[in-house]
């Protein structure tokens, strides 16, 4: 009862409050005066209620939902996460899958057959990547069904010759990588030890950690990586690039990839005097130099792309072509065979240049012919033809 007279009474001098105020002021002020001070005193009143409602607006959208409020998350377990940041549902524990389906929806075949198609032999190497696929692919099946497992350390050293196809097939890891969503991004970034190393004092880290940002989420690949270490300079800076290096392939191993490349030999003596980046590489991957029937096969095939082809003729000069080239300093495997190529096809057109009034079909316009081999300065022991 006390209390609801109470309310009454401050009803009441809510309301009589502005009437007096109103009657009070008329009487006593200016009319203009009151005018003003009753318009101001309705802005203010409108202002204070529309900004009190945005305030109470943005409370709500910041606020956390009632459910989370009410009940204590449970913690989503690593397995779960991943397989939920790609999207999937988590399975039951008695479904069942078939790889084949997960191959398809990571769009893995699509990979193999580009590497299939690009690049000519090389089947130890193409093993290497399957079986890392397929244990990505089973680790992604698992994270399904909730099956938590350490992430595969997959920082990878790729030997071999001069091009004989370690920066494409890096190319490829990467894009295969991030297709079976253990890099977020899948690029490439390509260095070598300038990018890294500083000349002077204070310049290696920074140097090597902006290169580091860039390749976060997809590839990092060092050619020649031994040149990051130099034994006989005691003053070198190659060695803070190296512990940058060994940390952050330690810790960042979910977000970025390490691929060194380099001639076998010397990748060997650099991991002897560094065993800490030895024991972090997992996959040593060994790229042959190509035999001969590879080469013209691989020759073949980059004339098909470009719509030329040789002719049984200048088939036979290019055999003796790469037999002579194979044996010489200097010779860069597929890459020779490209440039070789390249220069053929100059050697073509500027034949049908040289005589301009006969009439040509589209397969003159295609076909390489022994001249176009044959004129290589190669044949008349001129010396090195690259
Ligand atoms: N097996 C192959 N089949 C077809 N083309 C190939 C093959 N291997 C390499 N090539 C081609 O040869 C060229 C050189 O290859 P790539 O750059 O991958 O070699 P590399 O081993 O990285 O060479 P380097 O050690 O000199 O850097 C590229 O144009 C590539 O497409
Ligand atoms: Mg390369």
């Amino acid at each position: 009862m006390l209390g609801l007279a109470r309310l009454n009474l401050k009803i009441s001098l809510l309301v009589l409050a502005p009437i007096l105020g109103v009657v009070l002021g008329w009487s006593y002020l200016p009319h203009f005066v009151f005018v003003l001070l009753v318009a101001c005193a309705a802005i203010a009143a409108l202002s204070v209620t529309l900004g009190r409602d945005a305030w109470r607006q943005s409370h709500q959208a910041a606020a956390p939902l009632p459910t989370a409020k009410a009940a204590p998350q449970p913690r989503v377990r690593r397995a779960e996460a991943r397989a939920a940041k790609r999207g999937e549902v988590l399975l039951s524990p008695d479904a069942t899958v078939t790889l084949s389906d997960e191959r398809a929806t990571a769009g893995v075949d699509d990979v193999f057959t580009s590497l299939d198609n690009e690049l000519v032999g090389l089947l130890p190497v193409k093993r290497k990547v399957e079986e890392i696929a397929s244990l990505l692919l089973v680790d992604r099946v698992r994270q399904r069904f909730g099956l938590s497992a350490p992430r595969p350390n997959l920082h990878m050293c790729f030997t071999g010759d001069p091009g004989t196809g370690k920066t494409t097939v890096a190319l490829r890891m990467a894009e295969l990588l991030h297709r079976l969503g253990y890099l977020e991004k899948g690029h490439l970034v390509h260095v070598m030890r300038d990018d890294l190393v500083g000349e002077f004092i204070g310049q290696t880290a920074p140097k090597t950690k902006r290169v580091l940002d860039r390749a976060m989420g997809g590839v990092l690949f060092i050619d020649e990586a031994y040149y990051l270490y130099r034994a006989s300079d005691s003053k070198d800076y190659g060695q803070e690039c190296i512990d940058i290096l060994l940390q952050v392939m330690e810790n960042d191993r979910d977000k970025l990839v390490v691929i060194m490349a380099g001639y076998k030999d010397r990748m060997d003596g650099f991991f002897e005097s560094n065993p800490g980046m030895s024991s972090r590489i997992a996959h040593h991957i060994d790229f042959a130099p190509y035999q001969l029937d590879e080469l013209v096969a691989i020759g073949r095939g980059m004339l098909d792309q470009s719509s030329y082809y040789l002719s049984d003729d200048a088939e036979a000069a290019f055999r003796e072509y790469l037999t002579i080239r194979m044996d010489q300093p200097r010779f860069a495997n597929a890459r020779s065979v490209r440039n070789e190529l390249e220069r053929a096809r100059l050697r073509h057109a500027h034949r049908l240049a040289s005589e301009p009034q006969l009439d040509r079909s589209r397969d003159d316009l295609m076909r390489l012919e022994s001249a176009d081999i044959l004129t290589s300065p190669i044949f008349s022991l001129l010396g090195i033809d690259e």
